[in-house]
């Protein structure tokens, strides 16, 4: 049966993930996968997610299933945490995922039942799961300009040329906040224009937000996806909750439509049948975690606390690693990494410096440059910063 099944194209995520777990070196560096780490290279379970495990394990008096959605008290504490009251709750249909990925999945499929012409617009560059998830759900998809030429900003007049070009009922995916892999993220006044194009073009945005409190804050990260959300008649969201409740492998994950009242009862229905589909009900236990601590002040309070932290540390290692490489090559060629935003920055780097920096230096970054900034630590950041500057010369 399998005779002529060839192996898949390798992510590029996970296979530097299994050439660095195979790099024998003692000094090796990871910069890859987007996991938080802290000064000691850990990636902790956070307090707040700690007690909310204890309680639980100790309330807790049945495993049995919930519905296809999900714990309703997840879906209303995210729907709290995403939009903030931007819409009301009569405008919202959302269900339970395994992690941000299977949301971004199950909105491609919603998008394929009802609009299976629709393009996806993806922005140059991207996480590299977008395009596989994308097509992997049977749509097209189509890139618009992000970057600029200089690799430090948005290219404002490329991306908005680009999406001129967008049909009626094309969806436009955008980056919440913490764009994977720039770091370049839109400002206020982008998002409306973006609002205002999308409106005239009657287009559908498509708002993956993977890394809400990781950027200037929780609220401030959500300001562009609920300026679309009070303005525009349908927004689809996914939503991860892996970095800012650390919750990685537990894979908690939202999707959601926003969309006219009338249709919110059908929405629902429609993406309940989608998890029937693919794996019937979403796990529990990591969004059981999330509203515990969204719903209790004291832990809440304390999860914020822990994550502006992480953020913090996240922005101290980028304005470190832009000083260190500022002094290594003696220009500003990397000055744009101090001021981006969330985990990631692309490294202005060709692909064999990139690979001489993995093979030569031990130092692992994806092919394309990015560099996770959670991966640095005071010890590690000189290091690094002159081999950058060696492999860069
Ligand atoms: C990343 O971009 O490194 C993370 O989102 C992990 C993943 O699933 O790719």
């Amino acid at each position: 049966m399998f005779e002529t099944l060839l192996p898949p194209k390798q992510d590029a995520i996970i296979a530097l993930m299994q050439a660095f777990a195979a790099d024998t070196r003692t000094d090796k560096i990871d910069l890859g996968v987007g996991v938080y780490r802290d000064e000691d290279g850990c990636t902790p379970v956070m307090r707040a997610v700690k007690s909310a495990e204890a309680r639980i394990v100790a309330e807790q008096d049945s495993k049995s299933y919930l519905s296809l959605a999900g714990d309703a008290a997840f879906l209303t504490a995210m729907e709290r945490l995403l939009l903030g009251g931007a819409v009301p709750s009569s405008r919202v249909a959302a269900v339970g995922t395994p992690g941000g990925t299977s949301a971004v999945r199950q909105i491609c499929e919603l998008v394929r039942t009802t609009r299976p012409d629709a393009v996806v617009w993806v922005s140059a560059q991207t996480w590299p799961n977008h395009l596989p998830l994308i097509a992997a759900a049977g749509l097209a998809s189509r890139p618009y300009r992000y970057l600029d030429a200089g690799g430090g900003g948005l290219d404002h007049i490329g991306m908005f040329a680009d999406l001129e070009q967008v049909n009626a009922g094309d969806i436009v995916l955008i980056h919440g906040c913490c764009h994977n892999p720039t770091g370049v993220d839109l400002g206020l006044q982008d998002w409306a224009e973006l609002a205002a194009l999308l409106s005239r073009r009657g287009a559908v945005p498509f708002v993956d937000m993977a890394y809400q409190g990781f950027g200037e804050g929780l609220e401030d990260d959500a300001a562009g996806l609920r300026h679309l959300a009070a303005r525009l008649p349908e927004v689809l969201v996914a939503a991860s909750c892996s970095k800012n409740f650390g919750l990685y492998r537990e894979r908690v994950g939202i999707a959601m439509t926003i969309v006219p009242e009338p249709q919110r009862t059908t929405l629902a229905a429609a993406l309940a049948s989608l998890n029937r589909q693919a794996f019937a009900f979403p796990p529990d236990h990591g969004g059981r975690v999330v509203s515990t601590i969204l719903g209790d002040d004291a832990l809440r309070h304390d999860w914020q606390g822990e994550l502006d932290a992480m953020r913090n540390r996240v922005q101290e290692n980028r304005r470190a690693l832009a000083t260190a490489l500022r002094n290594a090559t003696g220009s500003d060629r990397f000055a744009a990494l101090g001021v981006q935003n969330g985990m990631f920055s692309m490294l202005p780097l060709t692909p064999d410096q990139v690979a001489s920096l993995r093979k030569d230096h031990g130092v692992y970054v994806l092919d394309d440059g990015r560099a996770n900034m959670a991966g640095l630590s005071a010890r590690n950041i000189e290091r690094c910063a002159h081999a950058i500057a060696q492999v860069a010369r």
